[in-house]
C-alpha cells in the first residue's frame, strides 16, 4: 500500500492530491497514444488525479489523449487546461475553452489557466474566466508564468482576487521563486503548481542527487519530487508516458528526508539570496 499523497485545499474548498501528472509532449504522435493513455491511467490508479494539459500541447492532441484516458472516470479526476495568451480576449477565451472541452470530452474543466501573459488586458481575460465559471464550464481559473508584479496587477483588476493558482517553473535546480513568489502565494493561500519538476530529466544526472537518492534506496527523480512535495501549497506535476516511471514518481511520497540531508541539499542547490526574474521553459 502506497503512502497517501498530501492534499492541498483550494480557496473554494476543493481538495486535490498534491502530486499530479503533466502531459506536455503527449498527443504528438498517434503511434504513442496507447502508451500515453496507459501511463496516465496508471497514474490515476495510483491517486495522481490532477492532470495538467493545455490547448498548446500537441496542438490539442494532448487534450484528446487526456479525454481518452479519463473516459468513464471523469469524476475521479481534476483537469487543468490552459488558454494561449493570443486567444485570451473576452470572446477568444470562451471559444478556446469550448475547443478544449470538446477535445477533453467533458462538460467542465476544473482549473483553467492563462498560459502566460500576452497583450490582452488582464481584466478582459478575467472577465471571460468569470463568465465561463458562471456558465459552469470551468470550476476555477488561474494563471501561469506570473511573477510577483504580475500577480499584484492581477489582484487589482475586477475579479482578479478569484485567482485559484499560479503554475510556474520550479524544481530543485531552479529555486528562484523561494525568494519572493512562493511566500507571497503561500501567505494568500494561492497554490503554486511546480512545472518541469525534474527539469525535464536534466537534473537527474546530478551526481550529488544520485548519491543522496541511493542512500534512501530511492531514485534521483523521487528525491527531486520529494523536495517539492515537502513545501506547503505546492502541486507537483511530473510528466511521463511510461507506466513504470509513473509508479516510480508516485513513490516519492514515501521519502522521509532528514534535517541533515535538507541542509546538504541546500549546499548543493542553494536557495536564492536575492530576487531573480521568474524563469520560463
Ligand atoms: N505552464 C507552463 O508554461 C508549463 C511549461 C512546462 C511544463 N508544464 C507542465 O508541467 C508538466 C511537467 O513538466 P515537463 O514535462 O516540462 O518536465 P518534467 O515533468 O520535469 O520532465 C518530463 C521528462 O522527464 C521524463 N521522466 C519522467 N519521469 C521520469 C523518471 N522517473 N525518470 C526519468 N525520466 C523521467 C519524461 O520522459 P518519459 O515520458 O519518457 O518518461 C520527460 O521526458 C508538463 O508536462 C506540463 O503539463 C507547464
Amino acid at each position: 500500500m502506497d503512502d497517501p499523497i498530501p492534499i492541498i485545499t483550494f480557496r473554494n474548498g476543493t481538495e486535490v492530491p498534491a502530486l499530479g501528472q503533466g502531459t506536455w509532449g503527449m498527443g504528438e504522435d498517434a503511434g504513442h497514444a496507447s502508451q500515453e493513455i496507459a501511463a496516465l491511467q496508471a497514474g490515476l490508479d495510483l491517486g495522481m488525479t490532477m492532470i495538467d494539459t493545455a490547448e498548446m500541447y500537441g496542438d490539442g492532441g494532448a487534450e484528446e489523449i487526456v479525454g481518452r484516458a479519463i473516459k468513464g472516470r471523469r469524476d475521479e479526476t481534476f483537469i487543468v487546461s490552459k488558454v494561449y495568451p493570443w486567444n485570451a480576449s473576452r470572446k477568444g477565451t470562451i471559444a478556446a475553452c469550448e475547443g478544449s472541452l470538446e477535445r477533453l470530452g467533458t462538460d467542465h474543466i476544473d482549473l483553467y489557466l492563462l498560459h502566460w501573459r500576452g497583450n490582452y488586458p488582464l481584466a478582459e481575460t478575467v472577465g471571460a474566466f468569470e463568465q465561463l465559471k458562471a456558465a459552469g464550464k470551468i470550476r476555477a481559473w488561474g494563471v501561469s508564468n506570473f511573477d510577483v508584479d504580475d500577480m499584484q496587477e492581477l489582484l487589482s483588476v475586477p475579479g482578479g482576487q478569484n485567482v485559484a493558482a499560479n503554475q510556474v517553473l520550479y524544481n530543485i535546480s531552479r529555486r528562484g521563486i523561494e525568494y519572493d513568489l512562493l511566500p507571497w502565494c503561500q501567505s494568500r493561500n494561492i497554490p503554486i503548481m511546480a512545472y518541469s519538476p525534474i527539469e525535464q530529466g536534466r537534473v537527474l544526472h546530478h551526481p550529488d542527487l544520485i548519491h543522496m537518492a541511493k542512500a534512501y534506496q530511492a531514485t534521483p527523480a523521487q528525491l527531486a519530487l520529494a523536495f517539492l512535495l515537502e513545501r506547503e501549497g505546492v502541486f507537483v506535476i511530473p510528466k511521463t508516458s511510461n507506466i513504470e516511471r509513473a509508479r516510480e514518481n508516485r513513490g516519492c511520497v514515501s521519502l522521509d528526508i532528514t534535517d541533515e540531508d535538507w541542509e546538504a541539499l541546500d549546499e548543493v542547490f542553494p536557495p536564492p539570496a536575492k530576487k531573480t526574474p521568474l524563469e520560463m521553459l
